[in-house]
């Protein structure tokens, strides 16, 4: 399935067909990354091993929450604009634009270096998102970005602290 172009649903809101439309193909495919995302981050939750299990096991659990957080928001402002939210698993893994992990990493190391590898592609996306709604004048989805972008910068930040000093 590709993503939906078509508005679905009629809607009371104020925003025109031509502001929605590319919103909510927008808004899919960032949730098709997110959704993606969450579950390699959980991939990495259950997987990882060594000495620095324990920090990194819940660091990758609270950077998941976080995530699926996200693919809410996402979602529920395509179904606000009047649109149809691709969600399931399937879906997201269809339309994904994250590179996926390899199935027998364990690594502590190698899941944190994955992890920020993955989270600055996010986070690039997420940034793009932010300007493609300010040139449709969709400031609430621009706002939603912004603020998904600065908490995804953040969780680089902490990821990439594993990797400096
Ligand atoms: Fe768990």
């Amino acid at each position: 399935m590709s993503l939906a172009t078509a508005m679905e649903l009629e809607t009371r809101i104020d925003l025109p067909l031509c502001t929605r439309e590319p919103m909510l193909k927008l808004l899919n495919q960032q949730l098709a990354d997110t959704f993606d995302l969450f579950s390699q981050v959980k991939q990495a939750h259950w997987n990882v091993k060594g000495m620095k299990f324990m920090s990194l096991h819940l660091l990758f659990d609270k950077l998941a929450a976080n995530l699926l957080r996200y693919a809410d928001d996402i979602a529920e402002r395509a179904t606000a604009l009047g649109g149809l939210a691709q969600g399931t698993a399937r879906m997201a893994a269809e339309n994904s634009n994250i590179e996926e992990l390899p199935f027998e990493m364990t690594d502590g190391k190698a899941f944190v270096v994955a992890m920020a590898d993955r989270f600055a592609t996010y986070g690039a996306s997420s940034r793009a998102a932010i300007n493609q709604a300010e040139d449709v004048n969709d400031a609430v989805t621009a706002d939603l970005f912004t603020e998904i972008t600065r908490e995804v910068n953040k969780s680089l930040y902490f990821l990439e602290s594993h990797l400096q000093g």
